[in-house]
């Protein structure tokens, strides 16, 4: 398992900002448009905070939380996020800091590669989610989707599992997938 440090946070931060501000915007956009007014939303892997602060822009009703195994990247996070009421903490996928039945939706982006045991993460998930609630995974397309799909159709009892390409605008390529599974 990566945990990210000091340098390597402050590095992610600054390529993350030239270079995945398309992919935040889909992820925001798609946000927007599926929480009900005041929805608890979770950044799971949340890094430097950039998707959730453009989030809080466009929502600002929102209960909005991030965790990251990384405590450097929850500084960071903290600081692109300060001035809004957003909470963040450090902690494991496999091991989330939430009680059952918290969060409206539930997103990721780019940290599911990085989990070493798939089934347990996304138990954790299901755990935290609201019955009827949403967990949307965006990773790099070549990542372990299958496995992941399989564990979402158990975890969640989900009727159904949609994996979709994701191409922000602009990007000459379609690098990343998006898995989703509603919570029964
Ligand atoms: C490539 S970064 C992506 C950050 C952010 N979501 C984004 O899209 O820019 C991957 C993040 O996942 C976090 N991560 C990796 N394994 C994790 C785990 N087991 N639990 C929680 N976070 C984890 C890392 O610390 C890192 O911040």
């Amino acid at each position: 398992m990566t945990t990210f440090g000091e340098k390597q946070s402050r590095d992610y931060d600054q390529r993350a900002t030239r270079l995945l501000g398309g992919l935040y915007r889909r992820i925001a956009a798609d946000i927007d448009a599926a929480a009900h007014p005041g929805a608890g939303v979770l950044d799971v892997g949340t890094g430097p905070g950039k998707m959730l602060a453009l989030l809080y822009s466009r929502r600002p009703d929102l209960r909005l939380h991030g965790v990251d195994l990384s405590s450097h990247m929850i500084d960071l996070a903290d600081a692109a996020l300060s001035g809004s009421p957003a909470e963040l903490s450090v902690g494991d996928v496999a091991a989330l800091p939430y009680p059952d039945d918290s969060f409206d939706l539930v997103v990721s982006s780019l940290s599911m590669h990085e989990w070493p045991e798939i089934d347990r993460a996304i138990a954790e998930l299901a755990r935290v989610s609201r019955p009827g609630g949403t967990v949307a995974i965006y990773d790099f397309r070549f990542t372990r989707s299958a496995a992941a799909q399989r564990a979402l159709r158990h975890s969640f009892e989900a009727v159904t599992v949609r994996r979709e390409p994701v191409r922000p605008r602009w990007h000459p390529i379609g690098m990343y997938l998006r898995l989703t599974a509603r919570a029964a």
